[in-house]
Order: structure tokens, then C-alpha cells, then sequence
């Protein structure tokens, strides 16, 4: 069985080809190790069966959550995720959005602590264009930042690095591997 839950809302398919990309790096590292779920249509209740992890969302309507999230935001707190390792993934525009890039990440992170989960996969600025950020802390997103209107060229290698170091603080692959 999978031993990471990807789950993903997305609206124009930018998130969801992060998430086959986010699968595809993992599975690498270890056969069949990440199983997806798009919260448009699979249940969250399924989070239930994993210790970690990986939630995606893009930001839409200057720094809100992607809309699928948004109609199950309540129901996540059915969800126990005491305990759990969690390592968030946003999809956004720091062009266009230079005064709410990636917030979407920080409604998703501030919930999972609420909820007593532990956030892994802080991913650092360096590299990124913009003003303001609710997802950045000492200089680090609270998760992987993708930019695919202005930096898709920069999304593979992002993924694969972010992968790798998601695997390493959920504990599921060690450097011996
Ligand atoms: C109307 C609109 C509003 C948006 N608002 C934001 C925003 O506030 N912050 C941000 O970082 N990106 C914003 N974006 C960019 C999207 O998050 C980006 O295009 C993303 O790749 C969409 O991913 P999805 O197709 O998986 O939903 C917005 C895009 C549109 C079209």
C-alpha cells in the first residue's frame, strides 16, 4: 500500500500536472510509494488511511484558497490528522499576484497545525519576484512554490529537489536507499 496520500484541487490543471510530477519523482525513489486524490471527487475521509501527507492547491481571487478546497474546508475537520506529517504544494502567479503570491499554501498550513499535524517541506524564496507573501516565514514558503504562468521551465527541477527532501522529513527514504 501507498505510504503518502497526494491530495490536490485544482482548477485549470496547473495543480494537478504538479501533482503527476510530485508522484513521478517519489514512485522514483520507491515503487508505488504515493497514491493521488483529487478532492473534487475523491473522498478526504481516504487522508484517514496515511501518517503522511502532501496537500496541493493553487491561490485564485487575489489570495484565496483553489474552489474545491474552499466547498470542503468544514469537512476537513472530520478529518484527524493529529500526528500526521504534512508537506504542502501551491500553485500560483507572482506577476500578475505580486501582493498575494501562494497564500492559498498559508490557509492549508495554518489548518494542518490547528489540527495538530506537523508541516514539513518548507521551501526557500530564493528565485521567486514578488512583494508579499501570507506563505512566507523567515524566508521560507511554508511549502513547494510552482509558478507555471512564468516559471514552468523551473517546475521539474523544483519538484524533483522538493521530492526528495519531502521523502527524507516524512521518514518514507533514507540517503542509504
Ligand atoms: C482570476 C485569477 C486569480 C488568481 N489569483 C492569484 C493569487 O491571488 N495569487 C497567486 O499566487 N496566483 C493567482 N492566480 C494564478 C493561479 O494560481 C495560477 O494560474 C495557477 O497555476 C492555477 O492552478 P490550477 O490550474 O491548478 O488551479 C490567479 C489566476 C487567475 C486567473
Amino acid at each position: 500500500m501507498a505510504k503518502v496520500g497526494l491530495f490536490f484541487g485544482s482548477t485549470t490543471g496547473h495543480t494537478e500536472e504538479a501533482a503527476a510530477l510530485i508522484r513521478q519523482a517519489l514512485n522514483q525513489l520507491e515503487e508505488g510509494l504515493v497514491q493521488t486524490y483529487n478532492v473534487v471527487q475523491d473522498p478526504i475521509q481516504c487522508m484517514d488511511e496515511f501518517s503522511c501527507l502532501i496537500l496541493g492547491t493553487s491561490t485564485w481571487d487575489d489570495g484565496e484558497l483553489q474552489e474545491d478546497w474552499r466547498s470542503l474546508w468544514f469537512e476537513l475537520d472530520k478529518v484527524n490528522l493529529t500526528g500526521k506529517k504534512i508537506a504542502i504544494y501551491g500553485l500560483g502567479n507572482q506577476a500578475d499576484y505580486p501582493l498575494n503570491f501562494q497564500d492559498a499554501i498559508a490557509s492549508l498550513a495554518k489548518k494542518i497545525r490547528q489540527r495538530g499535524a506537523e508541516l514539513v517541506g518548507r521551501w526557500p524564496v530564493t528565485g521567486y519576484e514578488f512583494t508579499q507573501s501570507a506563505a512566507v516565514e523567515d524566508d521560507h514558503f511554508y511549502g513547494l512554490a510552482l509558478d507555471n504562468d512564468n516559471q514552468s521551465n523551473l517546475t521539474p527541477d523544483r519538484v524533483r529537489t522538493w521530492a526528495h527532501q519531502v521523502a527524507l522529513e516524512f521518514g518514507v527514504y533514507n540517503h542509504n536507499n
